[in-house]
Protein backbone atom coordinates (compact mmCIF):
# COMPACT_ATOMS: atom_id res chain seq x y z
CA UNK A 1 0.00 0.00 0.00
CA UNK A 2 0.93 3.93 -0.55
CA UNK A 3 2.74 5.70 1.89
CA UNK A 4 1.02 8.84 2.29
CA UNK A 5 3.43 10.77 4.68
CA UNK A 6 1.14 11.90 6.76
CA UNK A 7 1.90 15.01 9.28
CA UNK A 8 0.35 15.95 11.59
CA UNK A 9 -2.63 18.49 11.67
CA UNK A 10 -1.91 21.55 13.11
CA UNK A 11 -5.39 22.89 11.44
CA UNK A 12 -7.96 25.05 12.95
CA UNK A 13 -9.28 23.60 16.42
CA UNK A 14 -11.99 22.17 17.22
CA UNK A 15 -14.50 24.63 18.48
CA UNK A 16 -17.45 24.84 21.07
CA UNK A 17 -20.39 23.49 19.95
CA UNK A 18 -18.87 21.21 17.32
CA UNK A 19 -18.19 17.42 18.18
CA UNK A 20 -15.54 15.35 16.19
CA UNK A 21 -17.64 13.27 13.15
CA UNK A 22 -18.07 9.67 14.11
CA UNK A 23 -18.74 8.31 10.17
CA UNK A 24 -17.61 9.19 7.11
CA UNK A 25 -19.48 7.73 3.69
CA UNK A 26 -17.46 7.43 0.93
CA UNK A 27 -19.33 7.26 -2.09
CA UNK A 28 -16.20 5.34 -4.50
CA UNK A 29 -17.98 5.65 -7.54
CA UNK A 30 -21.34 6.05 -8.96
CA UNK A 31 -21.36 3.49 -11.29
CA UNK A 32 -23.32 0.35 -10.87
CA UNK A 33 -24.52 -2.94 -12.75
CA UNK A 34 -27.97 -1.91 -11.38
CA UNK A 35 -30.81 0.71 -13.01
CA UNK A 36 -32.86 0.75 -9.45
CA UNK A 37 -35.43 3.71 -10.14
CA UNK A 38 -35.24 4.42 -6.69
CA UNK A 39 -31.31 5.67 -6.76
CA UNK A 40 -30.37 8.82 -4.76
CA UNK A 41 -27.29 9.12 -6.59
CA UNK A 42 -27.15 12.50 -8.66
CA UNK A 43 -28.53 12.84 -12.15
CA UNK A 44 -25.63 14.35 -13.31
CA UNK A 45 -23.04 11.14 -13.60
CA UNK A 46 -20.84 13.07 -16.01
CA UNK A 47 -19.39 15.35 -12.97
CA UNK A 48 -18.49 12.49 -11.03
CA UNK A 49 -16.44 10.35 -14.31
CA UNK A 50 -13.01 11.30 -12.76
CA UNK A 51 -12.92 9.24 -9.52
CA UNK A 52 -10.12 9.15 -6.59
CA UNK A 53 -7.12 7.22 -6.64
CA UNK A 54 -6.58 4.52 -4.19
CA UNK A 55 -3.81 7.01 -2.92
CA UNK A 56 -6.15 9.76 -2.71
CA UNK A 57 -8.97 7.46 -1.20
CA UNK A 58 -6.71 6.23 1.48
CA UNK A 59 -4.92 9.13 2.38
CA UNK A 60 -8.52 10.53 3.02
CA UNK A 61 -9.92 7.83 4.98
CA UNK A 62 -6.49 7.97 7.27
CA UNK A 63 -7.11 11.71 7.74
CA UNK A 64 -10.70 11.52 8.62
CA UNK A 65 -9.74 8.22 11.07
CA UNK A 66 -7.35 11.25 12.82
CA UNK A 67 -10.34 13.56 12.66
CA UNK A 68 -12.24 10.82 14.94
CA UNK A 69 -13.97 8.98 12.11
CA UNK A 70 -14.90 5.60 13.91
CA UNK A 71 -17.32 4.03 11.10
CA UNK A 72 -16.41 3.95 7.72
CA UNK A 73 -19.16 3.03 4.94
CA UNK A 74 -17.93 2.17 1.52
CA UNK A 75 -20.66 2.88 -0.71
CA UNK A 76 -21.76 3.88 -4.80
CA UNK A 77 -23.19 3.67 -7.02
CA UNK A 78 -21.39 -0.25 -6.28
CA UNK A 79 -18.06 -0.05 -4.57
CA UNK A 80 -17.33 -3.52 -5.89
CA UNK A 81 -17.22 -1.77 -9.46
CA UNK A 82 -13.62 -0.77 -8.12
CA UNK A 83 -10.87 -2.82 -8.32
CA UNK A 84 -9.04 -1.26 -5.49
CA UNK A 85 -11.70 -2.42 -2.94
CA UNK A 86 -9.65 -4.49 -0.89
CA UNK A 87 -6.74 -2.05 -0.90
CA UNK A 88 -9.54 0.79 0.80
CA UNK A 89 -10.69 -1.75 3.31
CA UNK A 90 -7.53 -2.67 4.70
CA UNK A 91 -6.22 1.08 4.95
CA UNK A 92 -9.47 2.12 6.47
CA UNK A 93 -9.23 -1.26 8.59
CA UNK A 94 -5.79 -0.18 9.58
CA UNK A 95 -6.53 3.16 10.40
CA UNK A 96 -8.84 1.75 13.17
CA UNK A 97 -11.81 1.90 11.64
CA UNK A 98 -15.53 -0.25 11.99
CA UNK A 99 -15.46 -1.04 7.81
CA UNK A 100 -19.07 -1.67 6.13
CA UNK A 101 -19.46 -2.57 2.59
CA UNK A 102 -22.74 -1.31 1.50
CA UNK A 103 -23.14 -3.52 -1.92
CA UNK A 104 -26.02 -4.60 -4.00
CA UNK A 105 -23.54 -7.59 -3.81
CA UNK A 106 -22.86 -7.99 -7.79
CA UNK A 107 -19.25 -8.53 -8.49
CA UNK A 108 -18.30 -10.08 -5.12
CA UNK A 109 -16.61 -13.62 -6.28
CA UNK A 110 -15.61 -16.40 -3.34
CA UNK A 111 -11.93 -15.22 -3.97
CA UNK A 112 -13.45 -11.18 -3.36
CA UNK A 113 -14.78 -12.13 -0.59
CA UNK A 114 -12.13 -13.71 1.47
CA UNK A 115 -9.79 -10.89 0.31
CA UNK A 116 -11.96 -8.45 1.86
CA UNK A 117 -12.06 -10.53 5.04
CA UNK A 118 -8.49 -10.84 5.35
CA UNK A 119 -8.19 -7.32 4.42
CA UNK A 120 -10.70 -6.63 8.05
CA UNK A 121 -13.95 -5.94 6.21
CA UNK A 122 -16.65 -5.64 9.80
CA UNK A 123 -19.98 -5.41 8.16
CA UNK A 124 -21.64 -5.90 4.72
CA UNK A 125 -25.65 -4.01 3.99
CA UNK A 126 -26.63 -6.13 1.04
CA UNK A 127 -29.84 -4.45 -0.89
CA UNK A 128 -32.21 -6.85 -1.92
CA UNK A 129 -34.99 -4.70 -4.90
CA UNK A 130 -37.97 -7.54 -3.12
CA UNK A 131 -38.90 -11.00 -1.90
CA UNK A 132 -39.22 -13.12 -5.07
CA UNK A 133 -37.04 -13.19 -8.39
CA UNK A 134 -39.59 -11.94 -10.91
CA UNK A 135 -40.00 -8.54 -9.21
CA UNK A 136 -36.58 -7.96 -7.70
CA UNK A 137 -35.15 -8.27 -10.93
CA UNK A 138 -37.76 -5.84 -12.57
CA UNK A 139 -36.81 -3.11 -10.14
CA UNK A 140 -33.12 -3.50 -10.39
CA UNK A 141 -33.27 -3.46 -14.25
CA UNK A 142 -31.51 -6.51 -14.69
CA UNK A 143 -31.02 -10.40 -13.31
CA UNK A 144 -29.79 -9.54 -9.49
CA UNK A 145 -31.31 -11.77 -7.07
CA UNK A 146 -29.75 -14.74 -7.25
CA UNK A 147 -26.58 -13.46 -7.28
CA UNK A 148 -27.39 -11.15 -4.29
CA UNK A 149 -28.44 -14.95 -2.37
CA UNK A 150 -24.82 -16.15 -3.24
CA UNK A 151 -23.51 -13.14 -1.86
CA UNK A 152 -25.37 -12.93 1.02
CA UNK A 153 -23.99 -17.05 1.42
CA UNK A 154 -20.34 -15.74 1.20
CA UNK A 155 -20.69 -13.01 3.73
CA UNK A 156 -21.99 -15.79 6.04
CA UNK A 157 -19.69 -18.02 5.11
CA UNK A 158 -17.15 -15.42 6.78
CA UNK A 159 -19.07 -14.90 10.04
CA UNK A 160 -19.59 -11.21 8.85
CA UNK A 161 -22.51 -9.66 10.50
CA UNK A 162 -25.29 -9.04 7.60
CA UNK A 163 -27.37 -6.04 7.15
CA UNK A 164 -30.39 -6.42 4.60
CA UNK A 165 -31.75 -3.13 3.36
CA UNK A 166 -34.66 -3.03 1.14
CA UNK A 167 -35.97 0.18 -0.17
CA UNK A 168 -39.47 0.92 -0.55
CA UNK A 169 -41.93 2.42 -2.80
CA UNK A 170 -44.84 1.75 -4.89
CA UNK A 171 -43.73 -1.52 -6.87
CA UNK A 172 -42.95 -3.16 -3.29
CA UNK A 173 -44.31 -1.40 -0.58
CA UNK A 174 -46.71 -3.95 0.11
CA UNK A 175 -44.50 -6.44 -0.57
CA UNK A 176 -42.54 -6.26 3.10
CA UNK A 177 -43.88 -9.83 4.63
CA UNK A 178 -41.97 -11.30 1.81
CA UNK A 179 -38.67 -8.78 2.00
CA UNK A 180 -38.66 -10.00 5.78
CA UNK A 181 -38.51 -13.48 4.93
CA UNK A 182 -35.79 -13.58 2.63
CA UNK A 183 -33.38 -11.31 5.05
CA UNK A 184 -34.45 -14.08 7.67
CA UNK A 185 -33.26 -16.80 5.35
CA UNK A 186 -30.47 -15.15 4.00
CA UNK A 187 -29.37 -14.44 7.95
CA UNK A 188 -29.45 -10.90 8.26
CA UNK A 189 -28.79 -9.57 11.70
CA UNK A 190 -30.56 -6.46 11.03
CA UNK A 191 -33.15 -5.31 7.95
CA UNK A 192 -33.67 -1.74 7.04
CA UNK A 193 -37.10 -0.92 5.51
CA UNK A 194 -36.61 2.31 4.04
CA UNK A 195 -38.99 4.26 1.87
CA UNK A 196 -37.66 5.94 -0.83
CA UNK A 197 -36.00 9.20 -0.12
CA UNK A 198 -36.13 11.39 -2.76
CA UNK A 199 -32.83 12.55 -4.10
CA UNK A 200 -31.12 12.47 -7.22
CA UNK A 201 -32.59 10.02 -9.79
CA UNK A 202 -35.11 9.41 -7.17
CA UNK A 203 -36.15 12.63 -7.20
CA UNK A 204 -37.05 12.62 -11.09
CA UNK A 205 -38.90 9.51 -10.63
CA UNK A 206 -40.50 10.43 -7.73
CA UNK A 207 -44.26 9.93 -9.06
CA UNK A 208 -43.81 6.61 -10.35
CA UNK A 209 -42.18 5.60 -6.83
CA UNK A 210 -44.58 7.77 -4.40
CA UNK A 211 -46.74 4.59 -2.70
CA UNK A 212 -50.51 4.42 -2.08
CA UNK A 213 -52.07 5.65 1.17
CA UNK A 214 -52.68 2.14 1.85
CA UNK A 215 -49.45 0.67 0.96
CA UNK A 216 -48.24 2.95 3.17
CA UNK A 217 -50.60 1.68 5.96
CA UNK A 218 -50.08 -2.03 4.63
CA UNK A 219 -46.14 -1.38 5.09
CA UNK A 220 -46.19 -0.58 8.61
CA UNK A 221 -48.60 -3.31 9.14
CA UNK A 222 -46.44 -5.67 8.21
CA UNK A 223 -43.26 -4.43 9.73
CA UNK A 224 -45.24 -4.67 12.95
CA UNK A 225 -45.71 -8.67 12.00
CA UNK A 226 -42.44 -8.90 10.84
CA UNK A 227 -40.64 -7.87 14.63
CA UNK A 228 -43.16 -9.98 16.00
CA UNK A 229 -42.12 -12.85 13.69
CA UNK A 230 -38.31 -12.64 13.27
CA UNK A 231 -38.02 -10.15 15.80
CA UNK A 232 -35.91 -11.85 18.09
CA UNK A 233 -33.56 -12.57 15.04
CA UNK A 234 -33.25 -9.83 13.45
CA UNK A 235 -33.14 -6.10 14.09
CA UNK A 236 -35.70 -4.44 11.91
CA UNK A 237 -35.59 -0.22 11.38
CA UNK A 238 -38.28 0.68 9.47
CA UNK A 239 -37.51 4.39 7.54
CA UNK A 240 -40.96 5.82 7.19
CA UNK A 241 -42.90 7.82 4.25
CA UNK A 242 -41.10 11.17 4.69
CA UNK A 243 -43.74 13.11 2.79
CA UNK A 244 -46.75 10.93 4.58
CA UNK A 245 -45.29 12.42 7.67
CA UNK A 246 -46.28 15.74 9.71
CA UNK A 247 -43.16 15.86 11.49
CA UNK A 248 -39.70 15.98 9.36
CA UNK A 249 -36.94 13.71 9.54
CA UNK A 250 -33.79 14.92 11.66
CA UNK A 251 -31.53 14.60 8.46
CA UNK A 252 -28.43 13.50 8.68
CA UNK A 253 -28.90 13.59 12.85
CA UNK A 254 -28.51 17.37 12.05
CA UNK A 255 -26.30 18.85 9.54
CA UNK A 256 -22.20 18.44 9.89
CA UNK A 257 -22.91 17.02 13.56
CA UNK A 258 -21.74 13.67 13.10
CA UNK A 259 -20.90 12.15 9.74
CA UNK A 260 -19.67 13.49 6.41
CA UNK A 261 -19.96 12.02 3.13
CA UNK A 262 -16.82 11.95 -0.01
CA UNK A 263 -18.02 11.47 -3.34
CA UNK A 264 -16.38 9.77 -5.96
CA UNK A 265 -14.55 12.94 -7.33
CA UNK A 266 -13.27 13.85 -3.72
CA UNK A 267 -16.07 16.49 -3.07
CA UNK A 268 -16.87 16.50 0.83
CA UNK A 269 -20.26 17.04 1.42
CA UNK A 270 -22.28 17.29 4.70
CA UNK A 271 -24.63 15.32 3.30
CA UNK A 272 -25.00 12.83 -0.10
CA UNK A 273 -27.41 14.97 -1.49
CA UNK A 274 -25.91 18.15 -0.74
CA UNK A 275 -24.20 18.82 -4.02
CA UNK A 276 -27.28 20.17 -6.12
CA UNK A 277 -27.81 23.30 -3.05
CA UNK A 278 -26.16 26.30 -5.19
CA UNK A 279 -23.32 28.47 -3.37
CA UNK A 280 -22.70 25.96 -0.66
CA UNK A 281 -19.07 26.12 -0.95
CA UNK A 282 -18.46 22.66 -1.12
CA UNK A 283 -14.25 21.81 -0.69
CA UNK A 284 -12.23 18.91 -2.02
CA UNK A 285 -10.29 16.81 -0.39
CA UNK A 286 -7.39 17.14 -2.50
CA UNK A 287 -7.24 20.78 -2.42
CA UNK A 288 -7.90 21.63 1.65
CA UNK A 289 -7.26 19.17 4.60
CA UNK A 290 -10.25 17.23 5.41
CA UNK A 291 -10.22 18.25 9.07
CA UNK A 292 -10.20 22.30 8.01
CA UNK A 293 -13.41 21.31 5.97
CA UNK A 294 -14.95 19.52 9.17
CA UNK A 295 -13.95 22.44 11.22
CA UNK A 296 -14.50 25.55 9.39
CA UNK A 297 -15.78 24.65 5.50
CA UNK A 298 -18.34 26.95 4.31
CA UNK A 299 -20.40 24.20 3.53
CA UNK A 300 -20.44 22.90 6.95
CA UNK A 301 -21.07 25.97 8.36
CA UNK A 302 -23.78 27.12 6.49
CA UNK A 303 -26.43 24.79 8.64
CA UNK A 304 -25.03 23.84 11.36
CA UNK A 305 -26.64 24.51 15.13
CA UNK A 306 -29.65 26.29 14.66
CA UNK A 307 -28.20 30.30 14.13
CA UNK A 308 -29.48 29.80 10.09
CA UNK A 309 -32.77 28.89 11.57
CA UNK A 310 -36.05 31.50 10.47
CA UNK A 311 -39.35 30.77 11.93
CA UNK A 312 -41.78 28.90 12.49
CA UNK A 313 -38.13 26.88 13.18
CA UNK A 314 -36.51 29.39 15.14
CA UNK A 315 -39.03 29.35 18.15
CA UNK A 316 -40.28 25.38 17.85
CA UNK A 317 -39.60 23.37 20.95
CA UNK A 318 -38.09 20.67 18.62
CA UNK A 319 -35.32 22.85 16.56
CA UNK A 320 -33.10 20.35 18.64
CA UNK A 321 -35.08 17.36 17.87
CA UNK A 322 -35.10 17.49 13.99
CA UNK A 323 -32.87 20.14 13.10
CA UNK A 324 -35.48 21.86 10.91
CA UNK A 325 -35.60 18.92 8.65
CA UNK A 326 -33.90 18.51 5.75
CA UNK A 327 -32.00 21.52 4.10
CA UNK A 328 -32.22 19.51 0.67
CA UNK A 329 -35.99 18.98 0.30
CA UNK A 330 -36.47 22.38 1.75
CA UNK A 331 -33.80 23.16 -1.21
CA UNK A 332 -35.59 20.80 -3.84
CA UNK A 333 -39.53 21.74 -3.03
CA UNK A 334 -39.07 25.52 -2.08
CA UNK A 335 -35.92 26.66 -4.38
CA UNK A 336 -34.69 27.97 -0.22
CA UNK A 337 -32.50 25.70 1.92
CA UNK A 338 -32.74 27.52 4.52
CA UNK A 339 -36.45 26.94 5.50
CA UNK A 340 -38.52 24.63 6.97
CA UNK A 341 -38.72 21.33 5.65
CA UNK A 342 -42.51 21.64 3.83
CA UNK A 343 -42.68 18.29 5.45
CA UNK A 344 -43.42 19.85 9.34
CA UNK A 345 -46.67 20.77 9.24
CA UNK A 346 -45.73 24.06 11.27
CA UNK A 347 -44.18 24.61 7.52
CA UNK A 348 -45.91 27.39 5.80
CA UNK A 349 -45.73 25.41 2.87
CA UNK A 350 -47.40 22.41 3.95
CA UNK A 351 -50.12 21.74 1.54
CA UNK A 352 -47.73 21.24 -1.37
CA UNK A 353 -46.18 18.04 -0.10
CA UNK A 354 -49.63 16.68 0.16
CA UNK A 355 -50.36 18.22 -3.40
CA UNK A 356 -47.32 16.54 -4.07
CA UNK A 357 -48.47 13.10 -3.26
CA UNK A 358 -51.41 13.33 -5.99
CA UNK A 359 -49.73 11.15 -8.44
CA UNK A 360 -49.56 8.13 -5.68
CA UNK A 361 -53.87 7.96 -6.00
CA UNK A 362 -53.40 7.46 -9.88
CA UNK A 363 -52.62 4.20 -11.86
CA UNK A 364 -49.05 2.76 -11.23
CA UNK A 365 -46.67 4.00 -13.95
CA UNK A 366 -42.84 2.97 -14.44
CA UNK A 367 -39.81 4.10 -12.90
CA UNK A 368 -37.39 5.86 -15.50
CA UNK A 369 -33.80 3.13 -15.05
CA UNK A 370 -30.79 4.78 -13.51
CA UNK A 371 -27.57 4.33 -16.27
CA UNK A 372 -24.77 2.45 -15.19
CA UNK A 373 -22.65 5.33 -15.40
FE1 LIG B 1 -38.96 20.91 13.29
FE2 LIG B 1 -38.92 23.44 12.37
FE3 LIG B 1 -41.15 21.99 12.20
FE4 LIG B 1 -40.31 22.81 14.58
S1 LIG B 1 -41.02 24.11 12.90
S2 LIG B 1 -41.08 20.77 14.09
S3 LIG B 1 -38.05 22.69 14.31
S4 LIG B 1 -39.19 21.59 11.18
FE1 LIG C 1 -29.20 16.84 2.48
FE2 LIG C 1 -31.21 16.03 4.09
S1 LIG C 1 -30.39 15.04 2.31
S2 LIG C 1 -29.82 17.65 4.42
Amino acid sequence: MADHHLTEHHGPTERHGVDRPLGMLAELTYRCPLHCGYCSNPVELAAYRAELTTEQWCAAITRARALGVLQLHLSGGEPLVRGDLVELVACGAQAGCYVNLVTSGLGLTRARMAALAEAGLAHVQLSVQDGTPESADRIAGTRAFHRKLAAAELVRAHQLPLTVNAVLHRGNADHVDRIAELAARLGAERLELAHTQYYGWALRNRAALLPTPAQVALAAEQVARARQRWGGVMDIVHVVADYYESQPKPCMNGWGRRQFTVAPNGDVLPCPAAAQIPGLGIENVTRRDLADIWWSGPAFERFRGTDWMRDPCRGCVRRDVDFGGCRCQAFQLLGDAAATDPVCQLSPHHDLVRQLLAPATQPAIQPLPRPSR
